[in-house]
């Protein structure tokens, strides 16, 4: 089964892919998580792309494709895998559509005052699970449940970085849905719930469709 989730920042894109990963034992990847650990690690990708990540605005076409055909060539995501943060303008769309077919694709939906309430309030850890001071706080406070790492507030959870991010998404992301919508596999779900609520959406869409 190959999913991506769409969904604006903070919507849960990162929260409900990793579920629906554990659950169904695929393959998470999060070119946004990518990015991190090349960024925190200082590789040599981590130098280029720093800034932009930091400022809320998207890494090159070139860069961020060649990331995801490498990740997708993995012999792990031969059963399938669950695509977040990508793809997410046209050019990324055109490539991921040559190189896989892809089975659904889930938008969150969640307005955008209520996004950025969120963000204000989340914990990041680096291998990739997301927290929330008030929805979802972690067993003991500052700790990842389930890795044990100190948890973070990430760079790019400043207001103007969050206000550039939600522009990208709505003017570069949102008009790639077409494409899905006409292939019979695009489902929308209402964000604005529980993350076990949103949850419940996605699983009863790959139950009745599958
Ligand atoms: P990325 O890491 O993908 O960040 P993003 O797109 O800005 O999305 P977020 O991770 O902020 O939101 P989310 O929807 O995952 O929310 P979460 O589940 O954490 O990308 C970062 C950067 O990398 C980009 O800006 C760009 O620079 C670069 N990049 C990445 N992909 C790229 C690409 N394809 N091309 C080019 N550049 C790229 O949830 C948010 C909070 O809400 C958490 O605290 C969570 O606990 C809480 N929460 C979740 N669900 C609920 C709920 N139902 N109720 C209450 N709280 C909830
Ligand atoms: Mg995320």
């Amino acid at each position: 089964m190959r999913i991506i989730i769409f969904g604006p920042q903070g919507s849960g894109k990162g929260t409900q892919a990793e579920l629906i990963a554990r659950r169904h034992h695929l393959p998470y990847i999060s070119t946004g998580d990518i990015f991190r650990y090349h960024l925190k690690n200082q590789t040599e990708l981590g130098k280029k792309i720093g800034v932009y990540i930091n400022a809320g605005k998207l890494v090159s076409d070139d860069l961020t494709n060649e990331i995801v055909k490498n990740r997708i060539d993995q012999p792990d995501c031969a059963v399938g895998f669950v695509l977040d943060g990508y793809p997410r303008d046209q050019v990324q769309f055109d490539f991921l559509y040559q190189l896989t077919k892809i089975d659904f694709v889930i938008v969150i939906e969640l307005i955008d005052q209520e996004a950025i309430r969120r963000l204000g309030g989340r914990l990041a850890c680096k291998c990739g699970l997301s927290y929330h001071l008030d929805f979802n706080p972690p067993k003991k406070t500052g700790v990842c449940d389930r890795c044990g790492h100190a948890l973070f507030k990430r760079d790019d959870d400043q207001l103007e970085a969050i206000k550039k991010r939600l522009a990208i998404y709505h003017q570069e992301t949102e008009p790639i849905f077409a494409a899905y919508l006409k292939d019979g596999i695009l489902y929308h779900i209402d964000g604005s719930k529980s993350i076990e609520e949103v949850y419940q959406q996605i699983e009863k869409i790959i139950h009745q469709n599958s």
